[in-house]
């Protein structure tokens, strides 16, 4: 494992022993990463010095949990854009030992307050915790993975070729319109996570851009990351320094998306970019096209649109005014993902998702 740590920043710094710095291990499966798991790695981040993000194995979580929507390879891409993070471990076990955190070098081992079990029945931080090396932070009420994946399933409801095809049998209908009826109360957008004031500064970089900042301005619906968001934020911040992130609101993505979209709502999707190491700042709930007013007044030295790979423009009409002003810059992106490609991933194994989700539904109610 120490082979695969990959620093994902700079910030790492050697210290005398005599200013010993506390390292933090905090893991997890961060399948579909969410603003619940990135305020788990803000907190852990807080319990030291230096922190290191371990992401389960899919084979240890297909044991334990079932099949991940996400690989570990996009999983741990996805962490590593987390600006909290200072190393990533990509394949961990779902049940970490005292020798996994020596290994590592890292002083202490931190999970949010539920606690989670393996496939055996056992707390997976037992032989941790009667070494004195587990720390607890608050985990995040109103948001999870499970949650989420229910909304998703929502859309497999509401769409009308999937819901008629002949691929379903006549039991996998009938456990959707089971799912339909018990998320009755819960339409996509619904979300009981708090967006408090305190909450943002707390994700905030509270930061202006400086005098002479090549400044970038990329915007999008930003809904439920993927590698393909992260390799566009990337590319956008390496054209200049400080980089702007425009997120349309619910309204204007559910008018281009369809009524399912977004899948998570405004504060969500901030909330996620905000904890990006590649964002400076967020227009929350940016006009879908770009004005010249817009472009002065925030002095954006460049707008850029990432591109499908071989693809062309599809918001034209948004880019009008940056094209004429001749700041306008396509990116073409390397891997084509999209919330449809997500959706389609977990029609694909729905009965497993189905069964996940009425189960940890229950759990959730439990421990809230
Ligand atoms: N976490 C949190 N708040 C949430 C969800 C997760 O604080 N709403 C924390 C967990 O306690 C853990 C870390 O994020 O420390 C990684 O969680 P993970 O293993 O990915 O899974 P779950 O706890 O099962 O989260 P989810 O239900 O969203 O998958």
């Amino acid at each position: 494992l120490k082979s695969k740590v990959t620093s994902s920043s700079s910030s790492i710094t050697t210290s005398s022993p005599s200013q010993k710095k506390i390292t933090i291990y905090v893991e997890g499966v961060f399948d579909i990463i969410h603003s619940g798991h990135f305020n788990a790695i803000r907190q852990a981040k807080k319990l030291g010095d230096i922190l290191c993000v371990g992401v389960n194995s899919d084979a240890d979580v297909a044991r334990a949990k079932g099949p991940t929507l996400m690989p570990c390879n996009e999983r741990t891409e996805l962490a590593k854009a987390c600006k909290w993070a200072d190393s990533v471990v990509p394949d961990t076990p779902y049940t970490p030992s005292v020798k996994l955190l020596d290994d590592l070098k890292v002083d202490f081992c931190a999970h949010g307050d539920d606690i989670p079990y393996n496939e055996n029945g056992e707390c997976v931080y037992d032989e941790i915790m009667k070494a004195n090396r587990m720390k607890w932070f608050k985990r995040t009420e109103g948001v999870s993975t499970t949650e989420i994946i229910g909304r998703l399933l929502m859309c497999i409801c509401d769409d009308k070729e999937k819901m008629n095809s002949t691929a379903l049998t006549k039991e996998e209908k009938e456990n959707l319109k089971q799912l339909e009826e018990f998320s009755k109360n819960r339409k996509p957008v619904m979300s009981s996570f708090l967006a408090t004031s305190w909450r943002i500064s707390e994700f905030s970089n509270a930061k202006v851009p400086k005098e002479g900042d090549k400044i970038i301005y990329i915007d999008g619906d930003f809904d439920i990351l993927h590698i393909g968001h992260i390799q566009a934020l990337k590319a956008a911040k390496s054209l200049g320094n400080f980089v702007y992130v425009g997120v349309h609101d619910d309204d204007t993505v559910r008018k281009h998306k369809g009524k399912n979209f977004p899948i998570l709502n405004l504060n969500e999707r901030v909330f996620n970019l905000l904890a990006l190491k590649y964002v400076d700042e967020v227009i929350i709930g940016a006009p879908y096209k770009i004005t010249e007013d817009m472009v002065k007044s925030l002095k954006i030295d460049v707008v850029v649109e990432g591109i499908k790979k071989g693809g062309i423009s599809i918001y034209d009409d948004a880019y009008e005014i940056p094209k004429k002003m001749g700041i306008y810059k396509s990116i073409e992106l390397e891997y084509d993902l999209s919330n449809q490609m997500l959706i389609d991933r977990i029609y694909n194994n729905r009965d497993i998702y189905i069964k996940k989700f009425l189960n940890k539904a229950k759990k959730d109610q439990e421990y809230l």
